[in-house]
């Protein structure tokens, strides 16, 4: 292995934006761990990526798992220098529609396979003391709207357990960076979005039919994956690589609207605010 190439671990590369990363990275003659979820699709990578690749077959939902996909990958490369935790799926549903079982599974792959994965590489980056872990969130973890309540619930848990992470790790030189993608053009919309079973039509006419909303967005998405995924590559060769990487248009319009309502609290509730204060 050449000094600088860098190891990449990247969850979810059977399509979307993680084929598109593991194209870019390998490109670049780094070294792409992928996971996915059949065996057809690990014959593929394979297939696109020989030798300086390796393939994990990975459920996320499966999270006693993860730690042995991390410690073959550093017996084999001796190292983890960049984790993209990008694989998920969206749960979308009204609140009053989703079922336990529909939310836990959905939290299990979008946050507790995250956060599992995240504690896996530590000690191995602490040692390097290098080392960078790229999160997929969203413009939905900035802001969520009618329909995305439970799919923002694991994306604003991303964040918040980022927020927290890159200030605990930044002395051991690791970095973390949110990654908040708008609408991208990938198979999301097309396969990787369930519907609550429960439908409350009651709804329709009070929001609009978020399932056939979701339906017409397929394949109009702004957002160029395989641009977005060079894009990670780049800032991953920075020596300070940014914290927050939002993309689309979508995305800065959403932070924009957030700076302003946050401001309207502040200054409508900020004499209350303090007069709790003792
Ligand atoms: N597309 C967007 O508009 C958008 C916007 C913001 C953020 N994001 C985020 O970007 C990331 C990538 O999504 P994408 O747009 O590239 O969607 P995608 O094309 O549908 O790809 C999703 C990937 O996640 C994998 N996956 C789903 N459930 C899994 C599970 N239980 N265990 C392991 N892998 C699983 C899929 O594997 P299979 O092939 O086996 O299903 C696939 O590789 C996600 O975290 C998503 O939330 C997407």
């Amino acid at each position: 292995m050449k000094t600088q190439q860098k190891v990449w671990l990247v969850t979810g590369v059977s399509g979307g934006l993680g084929k598109e990363l593991a194209k870019s990275i390998y490109l670049s003659g780094d070294i792409i761990i992928g996971t996915m979820r059949s065996e057809k699709d690990k014959m593929l990578f394979e297939q696109d990526f020989p030798q300086r690749s390796k393939a994990f077959i990975l459920d996320l939902s499966d999270t006693g798992k993860i730690p042995v996909v991390v410690e073959e990958s550093v017996k084999i490369f001796g190292k983890i220098d960049v984790l993209v935790n990008n694989a998920g799926y969206g749960l979308f549903g009204m609140v009053e529609e989703a079922s336990e079982e529909e939310v836990r599974h959905q939290l299990e792959v979008n946050f507790l396979a995250v956060w599992k994965l995240t504690q896996a590489v530590l000690p191995i980056m602490r040692q390097q003391k290098s080392g960078h872990i790229i999160q997929l969130s969203s413009r939905v973890g900035i802001s969520a709207g009618v329909g995305g309540g439970l799919y923002a619930a694991g994306k604003f848990a991303i964040e918040g357990l980022s927020e927290a992470l890159a200030q605990e790790v930044s002395a051991f030189g690791i970095k973390v960076t949110l990654v908040e993608p708008g609408p991208l053009r990938t198979d999301f919309f097309g396969r990787s979005v369930v519907f609550a079973q429960k439908e409350i039509t009651d709804y329709h006419a009070a929001t609009g039919n978020i399932r056939e909303r979701s339906k017409q967005m397929d394949g109009k998405q702004p957002g160029d994956p395989a641009k977005v995924a060079s894009s990670i590559l780049e800032i991953s060769r920075l020596e300070n690589p940014p914290f927050r990487l939002p993309f689309t248009q979508a995305t800065l319009d959403t932070l924009q609207q957030k700076i302003i309502s946050y401001q309207q609290v502040i200054d409508d509730w900020k004499e209350i605010a303090v007069q709790v204060q003792y």
